[in-house]
């Protein structure tokens, strides 16, 4: 682990109680929501991510019977490893900690955390805080890049099948969602996102462990901007399985770009290819398998065309690239026979499709088949003889051509991905290697041989940095340490890769150095001479036919058959020859080899490509920060919850799983150097700021004692200081970062005070100018700053966690919002770059949360959906936002000025449109149409009064609002400006003071009129009043908070006239009120959000005399059977309220002398309007 990758260490904390995986709630159109694949990457993506509730909310409070991190296991045993990940997956948790490094179990199935509302959540989140996901090590990876400045890696390691390949793709989606950039950047991410559905095309198949195993290795590097921006990218491929061109194993495949060819050509395509069904080709008939269970050739087919636009290949050398594709298929149906030893192509009408294709005579390419050129040397001159083939040796030939078409195509796509994204910046980078997985087939070969290789490799540097160099520090360093035991794989290691004394590799290239143009008996020589060097190491043995190694993971037979001939890998000159004759262009620029007649040098050997690659990999892995994720797979079947035990146990057995949990329980969560640890805590203490020049132990003690760390977290050790566990570091590093905050308010503050003038000037202007000569000002409107949040958003989880992190907030300030009966609802108005909020509250009704109040995002509106706004002449603050094609909204915002300024600037900014103002005093407009009694027009008309506040009156479907004159329209605001406090910095304000004050969590206001006493808390009883008068008045001057539900009118039975003013009893609250009852019966409005003064009965006022009496409570008798029967139909309009149709017989849970009463229908529970029940 390197010094300074203390932040992956913070999910050693355990996250209590989480639980992490969604449940989905039906969608609007009855179904259940999305689920689907995104083909493009087969990334699993969630469509609607709507109303989704998380397991940790619903079943907070219940024991967990697995934990998230092993390193808190109570056994280590590779049972326990075992039975915790079974547990986990049981319950579709697939991600598993060990401190940093994340285990990850194929689930063989679509699981729905992978959408949006998850690529949200763990944007910056502190790991502890969130359930363990690959999105977590994504996010660490990409946020370390960017504030250590260290590149860094992940190795994805695990056997075939067990989903390196998703993971990979998951980080490479996860990382180009949470990063920006402009139209070059979108540009390189497509290229990053296509570039996977084109090398898949060409360079995976199906094997009996996956149905899409990657036959090639694969390391991509994204590279960054200094400001995080993917701005290139380079993908580096090893060893690409090409024998599979031309020999299948049973139930196998070959690579997917065949079947993909011919089951999606168009008709053109498959004429000129000569395509037809899979089974005419004998590369393709070899195994009989043709479809893979899940996959749609036809339609990856185009996906793979897609990818080859994106990457800018163009449509003829699309052409060019599928009609080697093609040749490939017919050159393997050219056979041969035999006539005096001598091989004859048995029929050589096959020999007609490939050479017309490639471009080249059929005779030619007959004659190139059965013989085959050499160099010969005769007394000092070379000179080249044609020898001919035997059958066995002419259908090599033509399997070593094809081949050697393939892979020069296969490199040639991947160099076209590489140049696609090609930049000259070479600053910050993230690599995810994803390469082949350790495999043992029933028989396997050259190839097996070279992956299992590589995957020692991968599992050295594992050991190297997990385990080994991790202990071997606390020696170093002296710290107090019990070492523990693993099983170090170096040794396999150099088994196969060893120079001195020689290894597999070196033996076997030796072989081939000294082989003969035609290989026979190499194979034999090649284990003759194994046995004699290697012989008695004890990680290899000899079989009749081949040897056996003993890898990390377990032991694997390989059979010699062509070992010599696949790592000699050379393409014979003749055949170079003959395709650098070829009439199609594109297929001579695959072959720009110069020959060299009489070379002396050896060619470099398969063996020799892949130890340097695999040498050269390991060397850029260990200069990046390195992550890990450990995939296991769980069954064979692949089938979703199936666990096979003994096969799991075997793997976490062999990852070493279980060293890996005890170094890291015993370990320490971070180390740095002294004076790198001075430096970033030097801040934490005057002594030390800015540096400290006494002796640097003593000045980690002085920091250590200040901030309270206990002893028993830390150790020094002779140059490094070691901290124990994560949260230890967490307090470090928050005090750190409180200190910074400190200073940089300090020094905003300043830089405000400075620049503020200049910006409230244009700002002023640039509002003014929007209401100039239309509408009446208020006195010392404008003559103030613009903060944008008077919320404090940003601080107040419970809003913020509704708003996507992404979108900055621009504007917040609680407003009023008119219901259909012009009631207030108080709403947090929150305008981002993207959509304007309106955030409520309601209850509850189910859970361990039931009874809570909650915020809900009540409205949305898309900015570029906002499409005009209606104001009066006077100087009201009431704004209507129309909507496009929808419904609009009254609101009374008291900064209306600046909301609106601040709107026409992002519409202007995002859609180069400015926003339609229009000044009536009359006007009408649509409410939302919600069930029983929405809908409909009503009207607005602004009257001249003589308050400077506004009182309201509604009648019927129209609301009059009074108000006295203000400055004229054309008065400009003063230059004076007035003192207002600075509310952001109020609302921002953070700790214990403020939530006291402000038990509510809104900010404090600023302006007197909205200076009203806290909302109380959410109310037992629920919803505000109704208001359900017609010709009273109120004004918002002298609201007074809701204190509970309302007392709500009983209903007149239908076709009954109104009752007129119904009977008055004292209400205890309140003076009292008549009621004039109306007709149908008002449904109870939502419940009240917080700090809401919203309209009570107390607070309204005759039009001309004092505030109007509260209502009587409803006097019913007692219920002797607490049942009620519905009079009426009621639609809930809030989620805890019940809908029940008329008939309807409920269970009387609670009478409230609100008028809503608690009552249980079909197993639900909420409120209903009592106005709408009888008792029985
Ligand atoms: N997180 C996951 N969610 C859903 N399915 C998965 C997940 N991981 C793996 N799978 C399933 O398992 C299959 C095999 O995974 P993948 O191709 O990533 O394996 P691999 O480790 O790359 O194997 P190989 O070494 O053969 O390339 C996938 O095609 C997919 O069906
Ligand atoms: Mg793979």
């Amino acid at each position: 682990m390197s010094e300074g990758d203390y932040r992956h260490q913070s999910r050693h904390k355990p996250s209590k109680n989480m639980k992490f995986f969604k449940k989905e709630a039906p969608n609007p159109q009855g179904g259940r929501s999305k689920k689907g694949v995104n083909h493009n990457n087969n990334v699993p993506v969630i469509e609607d991510s709507r109303k989704q509730v998380y397991h940790w909310q619903s079943e907070g409070g219940t024991k967990k019977s697995t934990v998230d991190d092993m390193v808190l296991l109570t056994k280590i045993t590779e049972s326990a490893i075992t039975d915790n990940l079974k547990k986990r997956l049981m319950e579709d948790k697939i991600y598993t900690y060990i401190g940093p490094v994340l285990v990850a179990v194929n689930p063989f199935k679509q699981l729905p955390y992978f959408g949006s509302r998850e690529i949200e959540m763990y944007q910056g989140a502190a790991q502890y805080e969130v359930p363990p996901h690959i999105y977590a090590v994504a996010d660490t990876m990409y946020r370390n890049m960017l504030i250590d400045n260290d590149s860094q890696c992940v190795i994805i390691s695990g056997e075939s099948g067990a989903g390196k390949t998703v993971s990979a793709k998951f980080i490479m989606n996860y990382i180009t969602k949470v990063s920006g950039g402009g139209t070059r950047v979108q540009e390189v991410k497509n290229v990053i996102l296509e570039s996977n559905p084109l090398l898949e095309a060409f360079g995976n198949a199906k094997t009996i462990r996956n149905n899409n195993s990657s036959r090639f290795g694969k390391y991509i590097e994204i590279q960054f901007s200094r400001g995080g921006e993917p701005i290139g990218g380079k993908i580096s491929n090893f060893l690409l399985e090409k024998s599979r061109v031309h020999s299948l194993n049973e139930r196998e495949r070959n690579f997917h770009i065949f079947y993909q060819l011919i089951s999606g050509a168009s008709s053109e395509m498959k004429e000129s290819f000569g395509l037809t069904t899979p089974d005419y080709y004998s590369y393709l008939s070899q195994s009989g398998v043709y479809r893979v269970d899940g996959t749609n050739d036809a339609h990856d087919f185009q996906e793979t065309l897609r990818a080859m636009q994106v990457m800018g290949i163009t449509n003829e050398v699309q052409n060019d690239i599928l009609t080697i594709v093609a040749a490939i298929l017919h050159m393997g149906n050219i056979s041969f026979g035999e006539e005096n030893n001598q091989a004859q192509v048995l029929d050589p009408g096959y020999l007609e499709y490939p050479a017309y294709l490639l471009g080249i005579d059929s005779q030619k390419l007959g004659h190139k088949l059965v013989s085959r050129v050499f160099d010969s040397k005769w007394g000092g001159k070379s000179d080249r003889i044609d020898v001919t083939l035997n059958s066995e040796q002419a259908q090599f030939t033509r399997d070593a051509w094809a081949k050697g078409l393939y892979s020069r195509l296969f490199d040639y796509v991947v160099e076209t991905v590489n140049k696609a994204m090609v930049t000259d910046s070479n600053q910050l980078s993230i690599g995810i290697l994803d390469i082949y997985g350790f495999e043992i087939f029933g028989r396997n070969g050259f190839e097996q041989f070279c992956i299992n290789y590589v995957n020692e490799k991968l599992q050295q540097i594992f050991i190297e940095l997990t385990l080994r160099s991790e202990q071997e520090e606390y020696q170093a360093e002296g710290i107090q340490w019990s070492p523990i035991e693993y099983f170090d794989n170096k040794v396999v290691c150099d088994l196969i890769e060893s120079k001195r004394p020689p290894g597999i590799m070196c033996i076997l290239d030796d072989t081939c150095a000294t082989m003969s143009a035609v290989s026979q008996g190499a194979d034999e020589d090649f284990l003759r001479k194994m046995e004699s060097q290697v012989g008695s190491n004890p990680h290899y043995q000899k079989f009749s036919n081949g040897f056996v190694i003993k890898h990390y993971a377990g032991s694997v037979s390989y059979h010699l058959d062509s070992f010599c001939e696949k790592n000699r890998d050379v393409l014979f000159q003749d055949i170079i020859e003959v395709m650098q004759g070829s009439s199609n262009a594109f297929i001579r620029s695959l072959f720009p080899d110069v020959i060299q007649v009489g070379s002396k040098s050896r060619p470099t050997t398969a063996g020799t490509k892949i130890r340097t690659q695999a040498n050269e990999l390991v060397t850029t892995l260990t200069k990046c920060v390195p992550h890990y994720i450990r995939c296991i797979k769980p069954n064979e079947s692949k089938k979703p919850h199936d666990w096979d035990d003994q096969m799991v146990k075997h793997q976490v057995e062999y990852l070493g799983l279980k060293e890996n949990i005890k170094v890291k329980r015993a370990g320490f969560a971070y180390r740095r150097p002294f004076d790198k640890f001075l430096q970033r805590y030097a801040v934490l203490t005057k002594e030390t700021f800015p540096a400290w020049h006494g002796d640097p132990i003593q000045g980690i003690h002085f920091i250590m004692r200040n901030i309270n760390m206990d002893p028993g977290q830390y150790q020094i050790g002779r140059t490094k200081v070691f901290v124990k566990d994560p949260e230890s570091l967490y307090m470090l590093e928050e005090c750190r970062e409180r200190k910074f905050d400190h200073y940089a308010r300090v020094i905003q503050k300043t830089f405000r005070k400075y620049f503020s003038n200049q910006r409230y000037l244009k700002e002023r202007q640039e509002a003014s100018r929007l209401v100039h000569n239309r509408k009446e000002r208020r006195s010392n409107s404008l003559n103030r700053n613009f903060y944008g949040d008077y919320i404090g958003v940003e601080y107040k989880q419970r809003i913020s966690s509704l708003i996507p992190r992404r979108e900055k907030v621009e504007f917040a300030l609680t407003v009023d919002k008119f219901d259909r009966r012009f009631r207030r609802m108080k709403r947090d108005l929150i305008l981002t770059k993207t959509n304007l909020y309106l955030v409520g509250r309601v209850k509850v009704q189910k859970g361990p949360e039931k009874g809570k109040v909650v915020d809900i995002i009540k409205r949305k509106i898309e900015l570029e959906n906002i499409s005009q706004a209606t104001l009066s002449t006077f100087q009201d603050d009431i704004v209507l936002l129309h909507v496009r094609n929808d419904y609009e909204s009254l609101l009374d915002i008291r900064l209306k000025t600046e909301f609106l300024m601040v709107l026409n600037r992002k519409l202007k900014e995002r859609f180069n449109k400015e926003l339609p103002l229009n000044f009536v005093n009359s006007f009408e407009y649509r409410v939302r149409k919600t069930g029983w009694g929405g809908g409909g027009v009503k009207k607005v008309m602004f009257v001249e009064g003589n308050t400077s506040e506004p009182t309201f009156s509604s009648s019927g479907s129209c609301l009059t609002v009074r108000i006295g004159h203000g400055l004229p329209s054309s008065s400009e605001p003063g230059l004076q400006r007035v003192i207002t406090p600075d509310i952001r910095m109020l609302a921002n304000k953070k700790g214990p003071s403020m939530a006291k004050s402000h038990s509510n969590g809104h900010a404090p206001r600023m302006l007197n009129r909205d200076q009203r006493p806290p909302y109380p808390g959410p109310s037992p009883s629920g919803p505000r009043p109704a208001l359900i008068n017609t010709g009273h008045s109120y004004s918002t001057g002298s609201r007074t908070p809701d204190m509970g539900r309302p007392r709500i009118e009983p209903p007149r039975l239908p076709g009954m006239a109104p009752t007129g003013v119904h009977k008055i009893t004292k209400s205890p609250s309140g003076p009292q009120f008549r009621l004039p009852v109306s007709n149908p019966p008002p449904p109870p409005s939502e419940p009240p959000p917080a700090d809401t003064p919203t309209i009570t009965p107390g607070t309204l006022r005759s039009r001309n005399g004092p505030p109007l009496p509260t209502r009587p409570d409803i006097n019913r008798p007692k219920p002797r059977i607490p049942q009620v029967r519905a009079l009426y139909s009621y639609d809930a309009h809030d989620t805890d309220e019940l809908s029940f149709v008329e008939g309807d017989t409920l269970q009387l849970v609670r009478e409230d002398a609100s008028g809503w009463w608690t009552c249980k229908l079909r197993g639900s529970q909420g409120f209903c309007p009592a106005n709408y029940l009888e008792k029985i």
